[in-house]
């Protein structure tokens, strides 16, 4: 179906001229479209309690059945509409995002909007996110393999890679976490949510004056400064595989030791040349230990401080999939946050406050 008639039938008709740039943008893209609001009603039982699958920072999230029989996931902003772009810029970002496809990303088949009224249909993943499978009971994460954590991993990396060297102008992800990781029926890894602070105004007090992202996965320097660049997200990318890999949680709590870093335990367990003690127990030995802890140093290395040490995102691709040379003398202390505290973007607050490098006099 074609963009115009659809624009036609529903509650917004932009100017000719902005037809003509999504027409001449969606030339490869014939599936993204605009749906009416009874259309996605009628997907989602009334967008009723039961078909809720889940609700984040920018609204919630509804599974609906179209009448074609497709499934799609409808998230629901519930963004203040003076932080959301108007209507025709919204509407033209959208449409680009939708010209963004990868394997590996979640794809955006359409949009309902009228006023602050404004709904983004996606693909349904039938298995959820990574974040179910990894943080839910002992059996969820059981039937994560090691050959399925590690092609999770290369899918995710290649994703990013995508959006971060392919794309032009790149894309920076700003919140990579395993909830934005979601997973098909066959569970080939889909990464979500790239692009969402485009639909917000410059400023806007959604995104702009707090830093986005997910404590934990937050690089330091990005959390203390605001400044971001696409090494934050493999800052991420990296605090992901060690949680991949390790089966534990980014920040962990009990009452005996209180907090524990993720980052911290990997780094001290490297020191101690300890790292195959972290690999996640339910594997139960059914992997290469060799490759396992390979992975882990590579996370390492995604995670360093200095974000020039960093890997770029394809490089990342490739120490994932092939034996490359790791360069372990580039592996050094990482950093990570160890209090959040309501961070505000630009007020040069001082690091130390924030976070910490991994302590060395507090190793195993
Ligand atoms: N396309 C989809 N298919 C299936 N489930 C989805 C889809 N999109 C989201 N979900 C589910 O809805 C949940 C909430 O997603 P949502 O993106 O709103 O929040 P989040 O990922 O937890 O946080 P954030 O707002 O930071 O992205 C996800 O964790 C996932 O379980
Ligand atoms: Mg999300």
């Amino acid at each position: 179906m074609k963009f115009r008639s659809l624009l036609s039938s529903c509650c917004y008709s932009p100017s000719q001229t902005a037809m003509e740039n999504s027409r001449h943008d969606r030339q490869d893209n014939e599936s993204f479209r605009v749906y009416s609001y009874s259309e996605l009603k009628s997907a989602t039982n009334g967008f009723s309690g039961a078909n809720k699958v889940g609700e984040g920072g920018f609204g919630t999230v509804y599974k609906g059945r179209l009448r074609d029989g497709r499934k799609i996931a409808v998230k629901v902003l519930s963004i203040e509409v003076e932080s959301m772009r108007g209507e025709r810029e919204f509407i033209a970002e959208l449409t680009s995002l939708s010209n963004i496809r990868h394997e590996n990303l979640v794809e955006l088949k359409g949009f309902y909007v009228d006023g602050s009224n404004r709904y983004l249909v996606y693909d349904y993943m039938e298995n959820n996110s990574l974040a179910y499978a990894l943080q839910g009971v002992r059996e969820n994460r059981m039937r994560l393999s090691w050959i399925a954590r590690k092609e999770i991993l290369i899918g995710v990396a290649r994703g990013l890679a995508y959006l971060h060297e392919e794309v032009e102008p790149h894309i920076v992800h700003r919140d990579i976490k395993a909830s934005n990781i979601l997973l098909d029926h066959n569970f080939k890894p889909k990464v979500a949510d790239f692009g969402l602070a485009k639909l917000l105004r410059e400023n806007s007090s959604h995104v702009s004056t707090r830093v986005a992202g997910t404590i934990g996965y937050l690089a330091p320097e990005y959390a203390v400064s605001g400044h971001l660049t696409r090494k934050s997200d493999i800052y991420s990318f990296g605090v992901l595989l060690l949680e991949i890999v390790s089966g534990r949680a980014t920040v962990d709590f009990d009452l005996e030791h209180g907090e524990h870093h993720l980052v911290q335990r990997v780094w001290e367990h490297y020191k101690a040349n300890e790292l195959v003690k972290l690999i996640d127990p339910v594997l139960d030995a059914d992997f290469r230990e060799e490759e396992a802890v390979r992975f882990m140093k590579i996370g390492l290395l995604c995670v360093q401080e200095n974000p020039t040490k960093r890997p770029r995102m394809s490089l990342a691709v490739s120490m994932l999939i092939k034996d490359t040379d790791l360069n372990e003398h580039n592996i050094s202390q990482p950093a990570h946050i160890i209090d959040f505290m309501d961070i505000k973007m630009g007020k040069g607050n001082s690091s130390t406050s924030f976070f910490s490098k991994v302590s060395t006099a507090n190793s195993m």
